[in-house]
């Protein structure tokens, strides 16, 4: 079988970082368990949700939580092998292109409409074409280790690379658990070019580990028909298409026939997934973010409810609130800590977002519980500072956030700071252990802003103690720079 040659591969192959599988221990840095927030719903409803939440869990897997790692996903997916190789159902990712530019995102500021863009990822690769394929080759091998014997996994790219990719996954998949190249195409409205031809599509390789391997024929991820097709039928007062028509002893009627599914099986050209727009509840400003509805169809095709799904370049976590809404296990990973920041509130937010099954619903669960865990020891940003007021009264405590210190405010530019109306501006996050004990945070408040929702509460829901005692109370910090920080206090109740 032919196969793809770049600079140094017979040399990378032998050498002794490829053969060797260093596990790091994974560093826990928050568990995250039906906090209280106070934005959307109110104490007694939270209550009353949660508890429906817990009757209805989607996943019936004791003691699982589902994982959110900052890491390089060399180091995570080394971690990781121990315990799941040979587990994951789906591992879907959407490596950056080798498009040799920078990627963006949106930090917003404060309640109103203001934002400045920032670098969110590099796509540059000092060694060419030759260093990211060498990047991809190490990690696709690495994937395999902990994809299920019956599992799919599905790579995410566009021209620049996707040629070359087809090859070193024919080289580690086999060329026979090749399945479909997808040619995710979507309308390039912005496209400037008049050299060559608009650029319209992304390919979405997908190859299983076997020739075994979970594939649902399930409506829910079929295509609609063709407005052609929909045309020449008929809806009927519930919406089931039909058209006029059969025939009885050769002699041709008019009545209705139904047509027995609301679409097509889907092909392997997918024109019917729109591009993420800003005026969406899905929308995270994060410039290379996918839709909803492509995770969708790949997650209910490949896997079944209470599987592992992993992306491990998760972006603003599209995959894992796909994975969340459709009742699947998710561990994902990024390299970028703003990145694991705008997961984990897309999770915890993932109550205000779009129902899958049906659009115009909204979801309205709360989500399964989840750990942020990293590779690297927590690095705190020591020289922020913040300022509480903790307002006790007999057993009951809240705290007020009162002010936030950015260090260096020198080096920051000044068109973001003339932003800054007010110390809270500042916060994008912020976060209370009422009763830390553990040498990670255990998030049982938390206040945060969302694309959609920009308001941040400055006070706390009150925490009941049940017994007198001396209590440590952490606060954790992230504001929008993506500086993270956490300050204890000692509270003393009666
Ligand atoms: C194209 S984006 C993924 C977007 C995502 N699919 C979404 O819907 O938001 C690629 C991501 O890979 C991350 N990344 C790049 N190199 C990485 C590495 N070595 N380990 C983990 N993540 C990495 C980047 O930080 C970036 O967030």
């Amino acid at each position: 079988m032919p196969n793809l040659y770049w600079k140094n591969k017979d040399k990378f192959k032998k050498s002794k970082t490829f053969k060797t599988r260093i596990s790091y221990p994974f560093h826990i840095l928050e568990s995250i368990r039906n906090p209280t927030i106070n934005k959307f719903i109110s104490n007694n409803e939270l209550i009353q949700k949660n508890t429906e939440n817990n009757q209805n869990s989607l996943f019936k897997v004791n003691g699982w939580d589902n994982l959110l790692i900052w890491g390089d996903n060399r180091d995570v997916i080394n971690s990781l092998i121990k315990k799941f190789s040979n587990k994951i159902k789906i591992i879907y990712i959407d490596p950056p292109f080798a498009t040799g530019g920078d990627f963006k995102f949106k930090t917003l500021i404060g309640e109103n409409d203001a934002f400045e863009v920032t670098k969110a990822y590099s796509d540059t690769w000092k060694g060419g074409i030759d260093a990211y394929i060498e990047f991809l080759y190490e990690r696709l091998i690495l994937m395999k280790e902990l994809l299920a014997e019956d599992g799919s996994i599905y790579v995410h790219l566009d021209w620049h690379i996707s040629h070359y990719i087809k090859i070193i996954m024919d080289e580690i998949f086999g060329r026979d658990n090749f399945k479909n190249e997808i040619i995710w195409a979507y309308p390039a409205a912005s496209a400037k070019t008049r050299s060559f031809f608009i650029r319209s599509y992304d390919v979405v390789l997908f190859y299983t580990k076997s020739d075994d391997y979970v594939f649902n024929d399930d409506p829910k991820i079929y295509m609609e028909y063709s407005n052609r097709v929909k045309n020449a039928l008929k809806k009927d007062e519930i919406g089931t298409y039909y058209y006029r028509g059969g025939s009885y002893n050769g002699k041709k009627l008019s009545r209705k026939v139904y047509i027995q599914e609301n679409g097509i099986f889907p092909r392997d050209l997918w024109n019917d997934v729109p591009y993420i727009r800003a005026n969406t509840l899905e929308y995270q400003g994060f410039s290379t973010q996918k839709p909803e509805r492509l995770l969708k169809r790949i997650i209910l095709a490949s896997s079944n409810e209470s599987d592992i799904v992993a992306d491990f370049f998760c972006g603003s976590g599209t995959t894992l609130a796909v994975a969340e809404k459709l009742g699947r296990r998710w561990i994902g990973s990024d390299l970028a800590k703003h990145a694991i920041n705008i997961s984990r509130k897309r999770i915890l937010d993932i109550y205000n977002t779009n129902d899958l099954i049906n659009w115009e619903k909204k979801y309205e669960r709360r989500p399964h519980p989840f750990k942020t865990l990293s590779v690297n020891k927590n690095l705190q940003d020591k020289d922020v500072k913040f300022e509480i007021k903790i307002l006790k009264d007999k057993n009951k405590a809240s705290i007020e956030f009162i002010d936030y210190f950015v260090p260096n405010l020198d080096l920051i530019e000044n068109k973001l700071k003339r932003k800054i109306l007010s110390f809270s501006d500042w916060i994008d996050s912020w976060a209370i252990d009422f009763n830390s004990q553990n040498s990670y945070f255990n998030v049982m408040w938390i206040s945060y802003r969302t694309p959609k929702n920009r308001k941040l509460d400055l006070t706390s829901y009150p925490y009941y103690y049940e017994k007198a005692g001396n209590y440590l109370i952490s606060i954790k910090v992230i504001d929008i720079l993506g500086n993270e920080t956490s300050q204890d206090y000692e509270i003393s109740i009666e």
